[in-house]
């Protein structure tokens, strides 16, 4: 009995913290198969001779049946992390996957150096406007070793306070990590608005909060105004020019990577459309048609579509100004159909999300809209939790040429691993 409530509790520490619950769980057959599929493919794309695969694939099986992990080289994983995205099925972005920069901080396990590493890596990142995609990769997840790692959804988020009233200004989506970054003491600089930069919180390896506060001026904001409408500029909206996601773990070989920050450039509608116009962030709708003259009434039941149309036009505009790269949504969803076109001529299937994939406006104006797509979740790629899109990635043996027979056994073991998954 006592056996039994020890291994309890010691399973319950390896699993039960918030980021161990959302880690996938690998059999060491699955996280074997994983590995052989990436270093397979890894190995097609730089040509290594037969020798050298041999050799490879000898040392991770060994590496893997000793500890149940292996320590990727930093070329596969450079490739992994970019063949990540390229994989990413709710990305418009992916045809530039190749130019991702990929900074190896493995090693960089202490609070302080990920804080002075993200510090470098924003500033790397916004360049002098013409921003470059970053991946600062820190350790991976070895065994039941978690790592320290960032529990902030992005590193630059704007807070949200609670107004007297009941009310609230700025993004409410992060009402939570306002409270917890209050309670550690962090407080606006002058009078609560609607724009002020909150610190982000780092994970280490105890699993204690580390609040970090942002450097003065490590974030560049545009001031959005309309091209030709005054009126917008007075409703005083700002946006940060470089989204670097931080909530996301990079899955490689089998092997996870919690802590690995990655930017891109906005797409405007980002911005414009959701941010700032969904009911569930800031709500502006309203207050832009008002600022611009677009009457709100049963007379015009098309001015939510203006209004969102010229927020668009302003920030595009804005960004523009400023010298920042964005990109507007047709340009967008016409590089995706570059990208479409390049993978289907290396012979590799698109995996795609239609609802993350057309843009938030104008969707029947693009071929994404009428395109055919499917997500079949391959890894290597990047996830949130386990239990929604990390459920079912694993590899995809789709695009080679295979036997029926092996086929079939494929379609089966799927069907047997997604299942058991969402039975654990
Ligand atoms: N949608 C998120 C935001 O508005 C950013 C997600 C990543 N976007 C990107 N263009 N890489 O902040």
């Amino acid at each position: 009995m006592r056996r039994h409530l020890s291994r309890f509790r010691t399973a319950s520490a390896a699993f039960g913290g918030p980021l161990e619950r959302r880690l996938r769980r690998l059999s060491s057959l699955e996280r074997r198969e994983e590995a052989r599929a990436f270093l397979d493919s890894y190995h097609d794309a730089v040509g290594t001779g037969a020798a050298g695969r041999a050799r490879r694939w000898q040392e991770v099986r060994r590496e893997l049946s000793r500890a149940d992990h292996y320590e990727h080289t930093p070329e596969e994983l450079a490739y992994g992390a970019r063949v990540a995205w390229r994989n990413h099925a709710r990305c418009i972005g992916r045809l530039f996957w190749e130019s991702l920069e990929v900074v190896d901080c493995r090693g960089t396990s202490d609070p302080d150096g990920i804080a002075e590493r993200m510090d470098r890596h924003l500033r790397d990142a916004h360049a002098d406007g013409r921003i470059r995609s970053i991946i600062s990769i820190f350790d991976p997840v070895r065994g039941t070793d978690i790592p320290a790692w960032i529990e902030s959804d992005q590193i630059s988020r704007y807070a949200c306070h609670r107004t007297a009233g009941g009310g609230w200004i700025g993004d409410r989506q992060n009402i939570e990590d306002t409270m917890t970054a209050i309670s550690m003491g962090w407080h606006p600089q002058d009078e609560p608005g609607p724009f002020d930069l909150l610190p982000w919180f780092i994970r280490d390896r105890q699993g204690r909060r580390i609040k970090v506060d942002l450097r003065p001026g490590a974030v560049r904001e545009v001031a959005i105004r309309h091209p030709h409408a005054d009126g917008l500029a007075a409703l005083g909206l700002r946006w940060y020019s470089v989204p670097v996601v931080s909530g996301m773990i990079l899955t490689i070989g089998g092997i996870d990577y919690p802590c690995a920050p990655f930017n891109g450039f906005y797409m405007g509608t980002e911005i414009a459309s959701r941010n700032f116009a969904d009911a569930r962030r800031y709500d502006l709708l309203p207050q832009v048609a008002d600022a611009l003259a677009i009457p709100r009434d049963p007379s015009n039941p098309l001015w939510k579509d203006e209004a969102l149309t010229e927020l668009n036009r302003a920030v595009l505009h804005s960004y523009g100004e400023a010298g920042v790269t964005i990109v507007d949504h047709h340009t967008a969803a016409h590089q995706y159909m570059v990208f479409y076109n390049r993978e289907q001529r290396a012979a590799r299937r698109v995996a795609g999300d239609w609802r993350w994939l057309v843009p938030p406006q104008a969707g029947s104006a693009y071929d994404i809209f009428h395109l055919k797509m499917r997500n079949f979740h391959p890894v290597p790629n990047y996830y949130r939790h386990r239990g929604d899109d990390g459920l079912r990635l694993m590899p995809w043996y789709g695009d080679g040429y295979r036997r029926r027979p092996r086929i079939w056994r494929d379609r089966i073991m799927r069907r047997w691993k997604i299942w058991k998954r969402m039975a654990w």
